[in-house]
């Protein structure tokens, strides 16, 4: 069954609470949390405050996507706030290895993420430290992007060099993922599902996450 992370950033912030209580309720896996820092990517989401408040109602893990410049400056507050996976994307960090290294130190599973342009053989290296490695199938910085196809192909590259490696690495997917999409993401490869306006966007999300699960 593929692993769904609803990511809240089209979520109602007026009413985030009972967002949150949705997906506690839903078969969702975990809660996808997009942090922009207006540098990296062309948008500014939320910070710490919004993190911590989440975490105290929260009861599925946080997998935070951190879209921001110089993340090690960050790493331990993100811990403390209360992240339990943490993404760091590849093009952010100069000594990758040594900011993953931290990320595990502090109890939390390291996962990279790459940029739609950024090829996947720039992860062999890295690949047996990673929880998940995040394809990025949409530029990121705003929800509700169209799926960029190319994506598949990344997919399925990264899904042999893991296999190769015998490692237990997961593929995860963010930006675009509809209930067309998911089932030939899942056949290329994708175990973990980051999904926002597709859920929030629908008359009844737990019933569309339910779906998702079910693909
Ligand atoms: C994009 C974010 C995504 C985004 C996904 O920068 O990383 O997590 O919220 O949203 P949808 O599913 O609407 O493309
Ligand atoms: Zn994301």
């Amino acid at each position: 069954m593929p692993i769904i992370a609803p990511s809240i950033l089209t979520a109602n912030f007026l009413r985030l609470g009972e967002e949150i209580e949705m997906v506690n309720d839903s078969e969702a896996d975990m809660i996808h949390l997009d942090i922009m820092d207006g540098h990296f990517v062309p948008n500014i989401s939320f910070g710490f405050p919004i993190i911590r408040r989440i975490k105290s109602v929260a009861r599925k893990p946080l997998d935070v996507h951190l879209m921001i410049a110089d993340p090690d400056r960050y790493i331990d507050e993100f811990k403390e706030a209360g992240a339990d996976n943490l993404t760091v994307h590849f093009e952010t960090c100069p000594h990758l290895h040594r900011t993953v290294q931290r990320i595990s130190d502090l109890g939390m599973t390291p996962s990279v993420v790459i940029n739609p342009h950024t090829p996947v053989a720039f992860l062999e290296e890295i690949l047996p430290y990673l929880h998940m490695v995040l394809v990025m199938s949409v530029n990121p910085g705003f929800g509700g992007q169209e799926f960029i196809p190319g994506t598949f192909d990344k997919i399925r590259k990264l899904k042999k060099m893991i296999e190769k490696e015998k490692l237990y690495t997961l593929i995860e997917v963010d930006g675009g993922v509809n209930l067309d999409n998911i089932k030939p993401l899942i056949d290329a490869g994708t175990d973990v599902f980051v999904i926002g306006s597709s859920i929030f966007s629908a008359d009844d999300p737990a019933m569309t996450i339910r779906k998702f699960k079910n693909a």
